[in-house]
């Protein structure tokens, strides 16, 4: 016979989703988190999605409930929380999921965190820059790193917010205000950049998008995305016809998805995969794995700025080792100058949002 208490909790558990708001697990729901079983009973990574109910948030949340690296999956939002959570709960894989909503239910949402995840903010639309979104998502990056100061210093925090060249500056200036920066953990998402170039060149070569690795340097916006063709493996030569259109489409693979959508929003699929492939091998360097190799926007000396995108070596505490950019030929010496004048001016604007 089973004692009573643990019987009643485990009707606690089954029937824990008959009382909203509360579906979380809290300390008003009866079933507190520290009781609360990984259903695969093994250990793993515990992640939080911040704008979990978003066009990004929603298919970033399905894919992390099927990672086996992560055992516990947080999802906030100040909006539709309670529906994304439920339904995503109901996957049979390894995470627990929980819903937070509202900014009471922030700090519960990102204690203990190990990975936090933020696509929270307003997307663009037709005829906007990444920079047209400043002013609503630099209100909305402060407050939540506010909460990462507070509740999970020490968590992995990749920030997809845009625009990524001001909001990754942002961050790092309330983590230095509240005495929690690690340069190392906080990392800009250009993942997509990377995406987009290796199915943008792989169709010029012809070949499968998954043998190709291109590396994408500078930042996330416009000029400041310098695909490094030169370096492209498996080894290639382009015409400069090529090497014009290609770099053209990689710069501006966002505004094709935004005019796509037609006001609708910007890329959220697309984004939502290369944010888990950039999370997957987050989690893998937190585990311990060798030579975890992405690109990422960090605070970084590879250039004369404060943060550069480059290839970052992911290993048990971040952002381990930034590598330089390697030889560049004539054309991509040229684009660097342009994208840095371009990424000095995004970076000292996050800045000074803060310090103003
Ligand atoms: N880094 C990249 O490569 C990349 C690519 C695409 C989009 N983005 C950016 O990602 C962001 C999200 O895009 P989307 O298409 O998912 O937008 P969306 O509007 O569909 O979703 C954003 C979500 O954020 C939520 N939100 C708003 N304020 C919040 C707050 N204070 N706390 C928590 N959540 C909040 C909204 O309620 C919404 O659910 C945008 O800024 C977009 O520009 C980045």
């Amino acid at each position: 016979m089973q004692p009573t208490s643990d019987v009643n909790q485990r009707v606690a558990r089954i029937s824990a989703h008959l009382h909203p708001p509360s579906f979380q697990m809290g300390e008003t729901s009866g079933l507190r988190a520290a009781n609360c079983r990984g259903k695969a009973g093994k250990h793993g990574f515990k992640v939080a999605i911040l704008g979990a109910a978003g066009g990004i948030g929603q298919p970033l949340a399905l894919l992390m409930k099927i990672n086996p690296l992560v055992s516990v999956l947080h999802l906030y939002d100040v909006v539709n929380t309670p529906g994304v959570a439920a339904d995503i709960s109901h996957m049979d894989t390894g995470a627990v999921v929980r819903g937070f909503l509202g900014p009471q239910q922030l700090d519960n949402a990102l204690s203990g965190m190990d990975l936090v995840i933020i696509p929270a903010g307003v997307p663009r639309k037709p005829g906007m820059t990444r920079d047209d979104l400043f002013k609503i998502n630099a209100g909305i990056v402060k407050t939540i790193c506010e909460g990462i100061a507070r509740c999970c210093p020490n968590a992995i925090v990749n920030l997809i917010s845009n625009p990524v060249n001001s909001t990754v500056p942002i961050a790092a200036e309330v983590f230095k205000q509240a005495g929690t920066f690690d340069p190392k953990r906080l990392l800009g998402v250009t993942m997509l950049d990377v995406v987009r170039a290796n199915t943008f060149v792989a169709e010029v070569l012809g070949l499968d998008p998954r043998e190709v690795d291109v590396p994408v340097v500078g930042g996330h916006s416009g000029v400041t995305i310098l695909p490094l063709l030169s370096q492209v493996k498996p080894p290639s030569s382009f015409t400069l016809k090529e090497i014009d259109s290609l770099t053209d489409r990689i710069q501006n693979g966002g505004t094709e998805v935004v005019e796509a959508k037609a006001g609708t929003g910007s890329a959220t699929l697309s984004m939502a995969y290369a944010a888990v492939k950039f999370a997957d091998a987050c989690l893998r360097g937190l585990r311990g794995d060798l030579g975890v190799v992405e690109c990422a926007f960090v605070a970084s000396t590879v250039t004369e700025l404060p943060f550069f995108a480059s290839k970052v070596r992911l290993g048990r505490s971040g952002a381990e080792e930034i590598y330089p950019l390697g030889p560049l030929n004539e054309y991509e010496s040229a684009g660097l100058e342009k994208a840095k004048k371009e990424l000095s001016a995004s970076i000292q604007k996050g800045v000074s949002f803060i310090r103003k």
